[in-house]
């Protein structure tokens, strides 16, 4: 089912979310809601916090929808190992039409159970990496413009309030 994104202002969004017990009978259900709300939008990954689930899950598919083989579920997901450095250009599905370049890790190990409650590593590079940075921060109520610093995260922050007031209005 494709659920209504939680956007930028919604206290959700800053909640620490919480583990996946092991045996949560609404795993499954909530793995497919994500997929299906991020190919909608259309992304490249979407966290359990930005349709209102407080849970660690995210799922990133850097094909969006293309290549079912690049699916990629992370529950309980942490960083294991990050190194170098990179800076590209970044969006949110909870932050419309606002995006900014944001220095993230170049390469990072995560660790996660997959939707089979696996225990599991991934390495990625560019923008694997970022993405598994960028979701994984959601989890945490993190958000890339916290990634942002000086200047440009107050012109950012600008720009996302002039951004609000528009979705805020599309919405009325
Ligand atoms: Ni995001």
């Amino acid at each position: 089912m494709i659920r209504d994104i939680v956007r930028w202002g919604d206290p959700r969004l800053r909640d620490p979310s919480e583990d996946v017990p092991s045996g949560y009978e609404g795993l499954a259900s909530l793995i497919a809601d994500l997929f299906e709300t991020c190919h909608a939008a259309p992304g490249v990954g979407l966290a359990a916090p930005q349709i209102g689930v407080n849970l660690k899950v995210a799922v990133i598919d850097l094909s969006i929808g293309a290549e079912p083989a690049s699916q990629l579920v992370l529950v309980n997901p942490r960083i294991l190992e990050a190194g170098g450095e990179q800076k590209e250009e970044e969006g949110c599905l909870s932050i419309p039409d606002v995006v900014a370049r944001v220095g993230r890790p170049a390469r990072v190990r995560a660790g996660f159970r997959d939707a089979e409650w696996r225990e599991r590593e991934i390495e990625g590079t560019g923008l694997l990496a970022r993405a598994l940075c960028h979701e994984i921060d959601h989890l945490s109520g993190m958000l890339y413009v916290d990634r942002l610093r000086g200047l440009k995260r107050e012109l950012t922050w600008r720009k996302i309030e002039r951004s609000r007031a528009r979705w805020e209005g599309l919405k009325a």
